[in-house]
């Protein structure tokens, strides 16, 4: 079958393949297709033969955690939003696709929509919702036509919809499509944005579980997640289990760039090092430097310590996350201040400015980093730099300010020499960039001529 997925979207072999392993065997645009590969498998077995608690066992064995970054236990969410008393639930599946470096959801979305529906159905059985609503980025133009038909065609054939599978199981089944910045993806504003107003983020808690679209429990739960519920309830939560780390269970999807020979998706256990991650991607281009981890609010790991693995708490000791999965690889080449400007302008800009710390500080941040690379910094940046992200951290309304200065304090704290050789002598220790007039004071430390000034 000819690729049934964007171009830009290229899945690399290695690792385990699970939720990749159908995309361009099932034809995305039939359900009949996916039924051929066992699909609705799971969602049959849960709604005939499973009670909403043994679902939620199920899943909780597994010990599956949300893959759209917070790598909160899925099974915990649905047992809150199940033990609040309403009249009505609500399932979302989160398909905003925010962060522009991460492929993995799109991926699903285009060649596998039908996966990503029977886990939403799956969640909303078990969390004792009765509507399910998938909302997708109005840019996935693709994605959008194909979960609008897979959604058709569930309802059709009663895998969704009234008295579903001839059980007393109703589950409405909708999509939405929705667009806004990075912000629009973190769950309150999803919600605010679905309920018609602006895409801003809440106060938690109440967190959506127990009061959320409307004011009533919403699950919300990211594409990957949810096609990982389907996996696990058609698969087995053993076999889940069967790969990943101690403390996370199950593959993950992560988009490996920049500076390697191959860039691509890959899904991998959880819990591989990140040296494994770059060797899958065909290996660095050049001298590897850094890792960015995360996306923009992720950080940078040296090469040095490539051996961490690719899992949630070990990259938050370390100042990354694993976000929405991806990963970033520089090399020598790439100046890591002009680096960390580029993710926290990034922020800045895809903020919504309700959080006033969050948009003057990352302005701040970036107005600080602009006067360190043009080799004028202020006698306290460096204190300025550091207070206002602590500052910013600790009174965030949502976790994009919370995080937003982490490619800042990694690489301050990992290439503390570049930021100096900035500020104190303009130049730019990686060759790459020189934003003075004035001719360094000596040339890059690389041997590499710089580049042409920047704008
Ligand atoms: C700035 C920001 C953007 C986010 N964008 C997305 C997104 O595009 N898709 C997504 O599933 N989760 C996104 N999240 C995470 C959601 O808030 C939420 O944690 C997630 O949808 C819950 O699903 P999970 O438990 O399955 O991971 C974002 C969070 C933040 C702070």
């Amino acid at each position: 079958m000819a690729s049934t997925i964007s171009p830009q979207i290229r899945i690399l072999p290695g690792g385990e393949h699970r939720l990749l392993t159908d995309i361009g065997r099932v034809d995305p645009r039939t359900l009949a297709s996916y039924r051929e590969r066992g699909g609705y498998g799971g969602l049959e077995r849960a709604i005939t033969r499973l009670t909403p608690d043994a679902v939620i066992g199920e899943v909780e064995a597994a010990g599956l955690r949300g893959r759209g970054g917070s790598g909160f236990l899925t099974a915990a969410k649905w047992r809150v939003a199940r033990d609040t008393q309403a009249e009505r639930r609500i399932v979302v599946a989160n398909l905003m696709g925010a962060d522009p470096s991460a492929l993995g959801d799109r991926a699903l979305a285009e060649g596998n929509p039908h996966l990503v529906v029977e886990g939403l159905l799956i969640a909303a059985y078990a969390s004792g919702a009765g509507e399910a609503i998938i909302a997708v980025r109005r840019d996935w133009t693709d994605a959008i036509e194909r979960l609008h038909n897979a959604a058709r065609e569930a309802t059709e054939s009663h895998l969704a919809g009234y008295l579903v599978l001839g059980t007393d199981t109703s589950i409405q089944l909708s999509v939405w499509e929705g667009s806004g910045a990075y912000v629009a993806g973190e769950e309150t504003a999803l919600l605010n944005a679905l309920a018609g107003d602006r895409g801003m983020p809440a106060i938690r808690p109440p967190f959506p579980a127990s009061v959320g679209l409307w004011g009533v429990p919403t699950v919300v739960q990211n594409a990957e997640t949810l096609a990982h519920v389907a996996w696990i309830l058609l698969h087995s939560a053993e076999a889940f289990r069967s790969v990943g780390s101690e403390a996370s269970r199950g593959t993950k999807l992560v988009t490996v760039m920049g500076h390697v020979a191959e860039p691509g998706l890959l899904e991998v256990p959880l819990g591989t090092p990140l040296l494994d991650l770059l060797g899958m991607a065909g290996g660095g281009t050049g001298n590897t430097k850094a890792l960015f981890v995360g996306g923009p609010g992720g950080g940078a790991i040296e090469a040095g310590g490539l051996t961490m693995p690719y899992d949630y708490e070990p990259l938050q000791e370390a100042g990354a996350i694993i976000g929405s999965g991806s990963v970033l690889v520089t090399d020598a080449a790439t100046c890591m201040v002009e680096a960390a400007r580029f993710f926290v302008d990034f922020s800045a800009r895809e903020a919504c400015g309700k959080a006033i710390p969050c948009r003057i500080g990352t302005k701040r941040l970036v107005e600080t980093l602009d006067r360190i690379l043009a080799a004028t910094p202020r006698p306290d940046d460096f204190t300025l730099l550091r207070e206002l992200s602590r500052k910013m951290s600790d009174t965030a309304l949502c976790r994009l300010e919370r995080l937003a200065p982490a490619p800042i304090l990694t690489t301050l704290d990992r290439f503390g020499d570049e930021y100096r050789a900035h500020a104190e002598r303009g130049i730019c220790l990686a060759g790459a960039c020189r934003t003075t007039d004035l001719p360094p004071l000596i040339g890059p430390l690389t041997g590499v001529e710089p580049a042409a000034p920047l704008e």
